[in-house]
């Protein structure tokens, strides 16, 4: 019977999906923005519903520290572009039981700033050649070439950092399925021509139906046209990178590729962000007991000294300070509202140098009216959420944004741009019909100031009538985001893939 049963579990065990996820950051290790939090909460999720999924990242010096003492050898694996070998390190994601590998190169990755950028905030100049290096680790791990007795059946690659990853297997005989996810097109990890033999890229490769684009080196064309599958974080966004708009030029080799592209809806982690429990509030709330909600309000005001005043609309802001997000169209938005004392305005966020300036700026002019934070800090996001009546998120693109979904959960009503997964998560409420009305948030169409005050004036005038704007923010607080859905939805892909 013992015999039998082990079998079995033995048979089980083989039978789970293999995946290789790999990513250049994840939450709570390394963190620029939604990949981070998409990196860690997908394949935890995926290992939820079974799969025997290993996230990979490159091994950071922020990593490291973090993980000081959790991580053991795995072993060393030789790459033709690296003048040393390379180091795998194994640990666990932390507050998760995802298995981590960590691609430890320190000469590329042992360094001060961002996984991306110096400290004076330039991109590193050998960018091509870290993320090659990275691709190939997982190429080597891919093809069990790497002496972990594994050998996944998907190898999942996100954005650019990743996507020479496809191109390089699709040159092996024996190679794992490949997905290829796209966070942002925006950021396609273009080099000049002689980056190619910077990283020994194989000359097969070096034309335009590989990663060649316009005589030039494009990490995201190795995704783009080799991997098996392609994904994006929604369905309307994967509509719109089809077209010359949002396409930046690859909208053809999207379109060509189309039999294979689709969008699967980000999803949030539901324990990470929860109003009822967020160990990062002053106070917690449900819609069952939403009280606490004014005593966030009340604490974010206190914390960015504005006037302390409960019936004041607190609006709010999180996010990259880059022309995607919009900030410009805030700036220019919200004067008025704040000369007739209106509203109240919080934001945190870094990013291009004008901006934040800019943004430095509105707060000295309104001390008591506008609160800014400019920096990176996870815990005040929280408390932002939290504290906020709306969230302004009016972004000229957005492949799906997590900081309306969770906005949403807090029961900060979002007013965003009609695009990617803004559009495909926030239903539009109808201020002529408040009572039958399924709305959760506001949205408006035209990219400009103009338009964005009119969805704000939209939202001041529901915020008027207390009892609709209980409803609705009873009805943003319910929407179920979790990942589940989401992750079956990969699941059924990879299995389309590899016949599992
Ligand atoms: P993107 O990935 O384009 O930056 P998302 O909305 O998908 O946009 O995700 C942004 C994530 O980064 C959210 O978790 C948000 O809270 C976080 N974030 C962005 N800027 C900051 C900041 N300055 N401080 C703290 N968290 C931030
Ligand atoms: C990107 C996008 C954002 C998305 C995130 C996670 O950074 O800009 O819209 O939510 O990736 O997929």
């Amino acid at each position: 019977m013992r015999a039998l049963g082990s079998t079995r579990s033995t048979q089980k065990k083989n039978n789970r999906m293999k995946i290789l996820f790999a990513s250049s950051e994840a939450h709570p290790l390394i963190k620029t923005g939604g990949l981070a939090d998409v990196s860690a909460s997908l394949p935890s999720a995926l290992r939820s519903l079974g799969a025997d999924i290993r996230l990979i990242l490159p091994a950071y010096r922020p990593i490291l520290d973090k993980l000081n003492g959790q991580l053991d050898p795995l072993g060393f694996i030789t790459l033709t572009d690296a003048s040393a070998p390379v180091r795998l390190l194994g640990g666990i994601l932390p507050g998760s039981e995802v298995p981590l590998i960590l691609v430890d190169s320190p000469l590329h990755f042992d360094r001060a700033g961002d996984p991306y950028r110096a400290t004076d905030g330039r991109d590193w100049q050998d960018n091509h050649i870290r993320f090659a290096l990275f691709s190939r680790a997982l190429m080597k791990i891919a093809l069990d070439d790497a002496g972990l007795r594994w050998r996944p059946d998907i190898v999942h690659c996100n954005d650019w950092q990743t996507g020479l990853a496809p191109a390089l297997l699709t040159l092996e005989r024996q190679r794992p399925a490949t997905v290829f996810t796209i966070h942002n097109l925006a950021y396609q990890g273009i080099f000049p021509a002689n980056a190619r033999e910077e990283i020994h890229l194989p000359p097969a490769l070096w034309n335009h139906n590989g990663v060649e684009f316009h005589g030039r080196l494009s990490f995201i064309k190795g995704g783009l046209s080799a991997a098996d599958r392609i994904t994006t974080v929604s369905p309307t966004y994967a509509r719109e990178i089809r077209t010359h708009q949002f396409g930046y030029g690859l909208e053809g080799l999207l379109t060509h590729r189309s039999h294979v592209l689709s969008g699967i809806l980000n999803g949030i982690d539901h324990d990470e962000w929860d109003p009822s429990s967020d160990p990062h509030l002053p106070a917690h709330y449900s819609t069952d007991s939403p009280g606490g909600k004014a005593d966030c309000k009340k604490a974010l005001q206190a914390h960015f000294g504005l006037e302390m005043s409960a019936d004041t609309p607190l609006v709010a802001h999180v996010g990259r300070m880059v022309g995607q997000k919009g900030v410009d169209l805030i700036l220019e938005a919200l004067p008025p509202l704040l000369d007739a004392g209106r509203i109240q305005f919080v934001i945190l966020g870094n990013g291009e140098r004008n901006l934040e300036w800019d943004v430095r700026r509105l707060a000295e002019r309104y001390p008591s009216l506008v609160g800014a934070h400019i920096g990176y800090d996870e815990a005040l996001a929280h408390r932002i959420e939290a504290g906020a009546d709306i969230f302004l998120m009016p972004s000229r693109f957005e492949p799906c944004g997590l900081n309306q979904m969770y906005s949403l959960r807090y029961g900060a009503i979002p007013v965003v741009r009609r695009t990617g997964g803004l559009a495909d998560t926030v239903f539009p409420a109808d201020e002529n019909r408040p009572a039958g009305d399924e709305g959760t948030g506001i949205l408006f169409d035209a990219p400009t100031a103009e338009a964005l005050r009119n969805a704000l004036e939209s939202a001041l005038r529901l915020y008027g009538s207390p009892a609709t704007w209980g409803d609705m923010v009873r009805r943003a607080m319910s929407q179920d985001f979790s990942w589940t859905r989401s992750a079956r939805e990969y699941l059924d892909l990879y299995a389309a893939i590899t016949r599992k």
